[in-house]
Order: C-alpha cells, then sequence, then structure tokens
C-alpha cells in the first residue's frame, strides 16, 4: 500500500535564530507539493520561533523524557512539546543511543510518553557496520522493534525510521537491495507486533540523504519517507528533497 510520504528535517545540535531564515523556503515547497507531509525537527531552543514561522510545515522535538514533569533537571517532557504545538518526537535516535546509552526499554516509554502527550512518535532504528558486516543487520534491528516499539500504537501515533549508523553523516548509503530488503523486514515485524495497523505506519529511510540521491531511495518499496539531517539544515539542499518525494 502506498502511504503518503513523510520527509522530516532532524537539525541535530545545529542552528540559531538565523538559521530560521531557512524556514520560507521550506514552507513553500512543502506548500507546493502537497501530496508530501514535511516536518522539521530543530533544537529545543528553536521549537516555539520555527512554530511561528511555519504552516504546512509541522515541527518536532528531537527527544523526549518519559516522565509527564518532575525533577529531571535539563530534560524535557513530550507534554512541554505538546503545549509548544509539536506534533512529532524522535526517538531512540542512534545518538542518543550511543551518547546517552538509551536502551530499548527507555526508547519504548519515550515512545508511549509521546503518544500518551497526543503526538507522533518516530522511533529510530539502525545496525553499525560491525553488525553489518557480521550479517546481523536484520536481528539487530528486528530486536530493536521487539524492545523499542509501544504495542499498542496505531498507524497514526507511529513512524519507525531504518538509519543505518554506518550511514549517517558519511555520505555512504546502503544499496537499494538493502534497503528493500530491511524496509520489508520491518513491515513484517510492524505487522507482527502491532496487527493490522503495521499497514499503515510510515517507514522512513535516513543516513546520507542527500538531492541526488532522495528520488532513487524514496522509489523503493516501503520506503515512506526519509529523516534528513545535514540536508535539511538549509533550504537549498532539503527543498530537492521535498520535491524528489511529491
Ligand atoms: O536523523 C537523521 C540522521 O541521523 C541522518 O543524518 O546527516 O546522514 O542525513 P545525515
Amino acid at each position: 500500500m502506498a502511504l503518503r510520504k513523510l520527509i522530516a528535517g532532524n537539525w541535530k545540535m545545529n542552528g540559531t535564530r538565523a538559521s530560521l531564515a531557512e524556514v520560507a523556503a521550506i514552507e513553500a515547497a512543502a506548500t507546493a507539493a502537497g501530496h508530501v507531509d514535511v516536518a522539521l525537527c530543530p533544537p529545543f531552543t528553536l521549537i516555539d520561533a520555527m512554530m511561528q514561522a511555519a504552516d504546512t510545515v509541522v515541527i518536532g522535538g528531537q527527544d523526549c523524557h518519559h516522565a509527564v514533569k518532575g525533577a529531571h533537571t535539563g530534560c524535557v517532557s513530550a507534554a512541554m512539546l505538546a503545549d509548544l504545538g509539536a506534533s512529532h518526537v524522535i526517538v531512540g535516535h542512534s545518538e542518543r543511543r550511543t551518547d546517552n546509552g538509551e536502551t530499548d526499554d527507555l526508547v519504548r516509554a519515550k515512545a508511549e510518553a509521546t503518544i500518551a502527550a497526543g503526538l507522533i512518535a518516530i522511533v529510530c532504528v539502525g545496525e553499525t557496520e560491525a553488525e553489518r558486516d557480521a550479517g546481523r543487520a536484520g536481528v539487530v534491528v528486528g530486536d530493536q522493534l521487539d524492545g523499542s516499539l509501544p504495542p499498542a500504537a496505531t498507524a497514526r501515533q507511529l513512524v519507525v525510521a531504518y538509519e543505518p549508523v554506518w550511514a549517517i553523516g558519511t555520505g555512504r548509503t546502503p544499496s537499494c537491495d538493502d534497503v528493500a530488503e530491511m524496509h520489508g523486514m520491518i513491515r513484517a515485524k510492524l505487522l507482527a507486533i502491532l496487527g493490522e495497523e503495521g499497514v499503515g505506519v510510515r517507514i522512513l529511510y535516513g543516513g546520507s540523504v542527500k538531492p541526488d540521491n532522495a528520488a532513487e531511495l524514496l522509489a523503493i518499496a516501503d520506503v515512506d519517507g526519509a529523516l534528513v539531517g545535514g540536508c535539511s539544515l538549509t533550504a537549498a539542499q532539503f527543498v530537492p528533497i521535498i520535491e524528489a518525494a511529491a
């Protein structure tokens, strides 16, 4: 089943108020594209201002705490992001799994907190290069899905992003056959975990998505969009990716 594509930009720890100048052209492209959903996930510091600058483009957070509120210095809850008008939260990005030791259990708790706040959880999974070289990519990603996905989620509440760790920020991407195989496995896993709801969950590919490879990647079966890092920081690079999905 062809799902409406989602092109999401993850600004990571990049951007200051001056960067908001990029939003107008991204907004115009999203409006012109029509049949594509476009999201931007800036640092927390820019969410409110970006919300004012965007309309068609929806805004998300890059992480959240699994609790609603409390004594957790430096943390932000999904409920706080909802209060700002955000619509999505990225959870379980490999950089957080690595830098902050986030486990599948914690990622699932964050995804559940996101959904409880009325937002859409973008749950990230992906294997390292060593795991792929050892022929374990499918098993690793399958285990991450088993551990990280909230089993009661509906298709409207959940997005999965497959981001091979070795492809992030490296300029390298898996072959189209490898992407197709992994996304097919993820779809089967979604059906096993969520039942019929798994049919409608969008599966994004992430890792060195660029203007010149976006069309090819987005044409692969079960690639329902992209999670874009570096090339989402400027309209010059992000707009052609949105157009490739239209
Ligand atoms: O979340 C997006 C990301 O990890 C991919 O980054 O810079 O390879 O597009 P990049």
